[in-house]
């Protein structure tokens, strides 16, 4: 593998080379960090975990169209190396002699209070702008998850957005698209390795790349998206000594349509399946998964191999008996996500292993599958616990019943005696109402800061019922 010491990338307009080991910089060092002692200080550090937006940085790339895309993220969760071949938008970059419409906007309705979160709404009103044709209330809380506004100015801040509909003349960054494309073209996009500070950081470009380096160097911490390893970096202080860097695998980032099922690659983010997957309860729950910035650069993969009794995917893949796909330099495996995972987070992925895809079959019209999470916010909350069913129901009989709850206990686990008990019986108020007690006695959750144990048990069971009211509805 030809690989180097440095990473490039646009900052605001001009190309940055920037040697990791000549520099002495860490590549385990977040963006944020690296712009604020760069002087551009309008991303803010103050959670350091994702929950505020106020670090908001917009990331531009050549996408397969042959145009620019613009997504958000959070600089506090993101490492150095992800900004190889990528243009990097700051707030400073928007006001170019002449204020951007989402600067204008924001001015207009008396939208900007407080120094502190204003730049990072700017960001996402950013990427909304230009990626959105028509605003609406819907596109405005998608991508406005993610940042919190404590003096509650969501009012005024949610009438800029959707004026951003009245700007219909060509943006500067529009004008420009062009020489910018030019200027990612003529980047130096290697793979990277770096050693700094006793922090050996590994970006393969292909998979068979990173399928021998993880074979190499067993003991490396694997990052997809990183939404869970910076954090450790940012709040509990791990030093990460060896990092095996999977985002510059463009072959795992595929996402297909056959016959029989969705599949889509390790490497595809959460908001690009959210994009894609047709099913509701996929929609449903995708768009109340973390918020815009996090999804934009989280992946599956990552949520399955935290193997978090509360990861919000695994219910669902549960329900579908959805399939991964697991690759060594010795070949691959197919297993099924319930058999991968196998304690508190525990998997039997084994050292010289990666998840490299994702396999949802497709099920006939006499199936039902729904998702639920309960929390205490809409977005950017941990669920409480959550669970997703599914059904095959034929004239008016259960089938088939697989139901897998999360947060009720140390792994996501399915509720086997209910789904037994279901099998053969009408599909009726009455029989759920009977099902409710076996759930109860299914499990024994914990009482949290979240809820108690009898909440849990409560609604855990109560969603038998709510189940039972939206299926019937459409039989
Ligand atoms: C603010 C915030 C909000 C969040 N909200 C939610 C939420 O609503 N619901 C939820 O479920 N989670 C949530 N999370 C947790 C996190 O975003 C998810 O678990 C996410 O899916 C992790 O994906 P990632 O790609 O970022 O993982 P990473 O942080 O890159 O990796 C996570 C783990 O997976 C392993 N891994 C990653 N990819 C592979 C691979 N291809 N092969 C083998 N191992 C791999 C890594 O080694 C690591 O142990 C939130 C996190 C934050 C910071
Ligand atoms: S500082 Fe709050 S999300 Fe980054
Ligand atoms: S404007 Fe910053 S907290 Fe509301």
């Amino acid at each position: 593998m030809k690989s180097v010491s440095y990473i490039e990338f646009i900052l605001n307009g001009s190309a940055v080379h920037l040697d990791f080991e000549k520099e002495g910089i860490k590549p385990g060092t977040t963006v944020l960090h690296y712009l604020r002692s760069c002087g551009l200080k309008a991303p803010k550090e103050v959670c350091g975990e994702g929950d505020c937006g106020a670090c908001s940085v917009v990331l531009g790339s050549a996408g397969e169209d042959g145009k620019m895309h613009y997504k958000t993220l959070n600089s506090c969760m993101l490492f150095l190396p992800f900004l190889q071949g990528k243009e990097l938008i700051t707030t400073e970059y928007l006001d170019r002699g002449q204020l951007h419409p989402v600067q204008e906007s924001l001015i207009e309705h008396h939208a900007i209070q407080c120094g502190y979160c204003t730049s990072g709404f700017a960001m996402s009103l950013f990427s909304l702008y230009k990626e959105v044709p028509q605003i609406d209330r819907n596109a405005l809380d998608l991508a406005l998850s993610g940042n919190l506004c404590r003096c509650t100015g969501y009012h005024s801040i949610y009438k800029a957005g959707i004026a951003l509909n009245d700007y219909t003349d060509k943006d500067v960054f529009a004008k420009e698209e062009g020489q910018t494309l030019e200027k990612l073209r003529l980047l130096d996009n290697r793979a990277l390795r770096v050693e700094v500070d006793s922090q050996l950081y590994l970006k393969p470009r292909d998979l068979a790349d990173a399928l021998k380096l993880r074979k190499a160097y067993p003991e490396a911490s694997i990052v997809a998206g990183g939404s869970d390893l910076t954090l450790l970096q940012n709040k509990q202080d791990v030093e990460f000594r060896q990092v095996l860097d999977l985002s510059a695998l463009e072959e795992l980032k595929y996402y297909r349509d056959t016959e029989t099922d969705f599949s889509w690659g390790a490497m595809l983010s959460v908001e690009d399946v959210f994009q894609r997957i047709p099913f509701p309860e996929w929609k449903y729950l995708l768009a109340r998964f973390a918020s815009k910035q996090i999804r934009n650069i989280a992946t599956f993969a990552g949520n399955i191999a935290n193997a978090s009794p509360i990861g919000d995917t695994i219910p669902l893949l549960f329900a579908f008996d959805a399939k991964l796909r697991i690759a060594s330099v010795s070949g691959e495996r197919v297993i099924r996500v319930q058999d991968f995972i196998t304690g508190y987070r525990q998997t039997n992925l084994q050292d010289d292993e990666l998840i490299v895809g994702i396999v949802l079959p497709k099920y006939d019209a006499h199936t039902h599958i729904r998702s639920y999470k309960i929390s205490r916010r809409t977005h950017v909350d941990i669920s409480t616990l959550s669970a997703a069913f599914r059904m095959r129901i034929v004239e008016g009989r259960i089938e088939e019943a697989v139901l897998a709850y999360g947060g009720m206990a140390a792994m996501v686990k399915r509720a086997d005696k209910v789904e037994d008990f279901l099998l053969g019986k009408p599909f009726s108020k009455e029989t759920m109402l009977e099902a409710i007690p076996l759930v109860k006695e299914t499990f024994t959750p914990l009482s949290d800061a979240r809820a108690s144990a009898h909440y849990r048990n409560e609604v855990a069971a109560n969603l038998l019922l709510q189940y039972w009211e939206e299926i019937n509805d459409c039989l």
